[in-house]
């Protein structure tokens, strides 16, 4: 069972090699276990997943709809200024997602300004570099916590 899932775009299996002035100098290895550890200790359940092809990721999104997970957390990365076929998913599934960027995309090119995603997600969180995952993270502990005491 997962309660939380948590889906990395294409490239971000390049963290700590990629542009790390812009992303910083941690793998997505590290990010996920600093999120898993933090999960244990509030006592969610978590998933991550990385693809760089969007239709793994539609698909992805699709069967945490089978598998009743109750958030997502998602960095579409390059998709999210692309994808229309991932932003069906999120709304077919009706999951609450948070959307995650380590850079600020505003401070960015122009083409990183838009995203196929905020408008549908309960927040973003972006610029505030890998900590961005762990405070989405507490946002979905509380909200899960929330809907379980109803
Ligand atoms: C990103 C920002 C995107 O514009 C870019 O294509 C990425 C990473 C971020 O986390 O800052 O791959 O989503």
């Amino acid at each position: 069972m997962t309660d939380i899932l948590v889906i990395h775009g294409p490239n971000l299996n390049m963290l700590g090699v990629r542009e790390p002035g812009i992303y910083g100098s941690k793998s997505l290895n590290d990010i996920n276990n600093e999120l898993s550890e933090k999960a244990e200790v509030r006592g969610v359940s978590i998933t991550s997943f990385q693809s760089n092809t969007e239709g793994e990721l539609v698909t992805r999104i699709q069967e945490a709809f089978q598998e009743s997970v109750k958030f997502i957390i998602i960095n579409p990365a390059a998709y999210t200024h692309t994808s229309v076929a991932m932003r069906d998913a999120l709304l077919s599934v009706q999951i609450p997602f948070i959307e995650v960027h380590l850079s600020n995309v505003h401070q960015r090119e122009s083409f990183r300004h838009h995203s196929f995603f905020s408008d549908k997600a309960l927040a973003v969180i972006c610029g505030m570099g890998s900590d961005g995952y762990l405070y989405a993270l507490d946002a979905a502990c509380k909200r899960i916590t929330q809907s379980q005491a109803k």
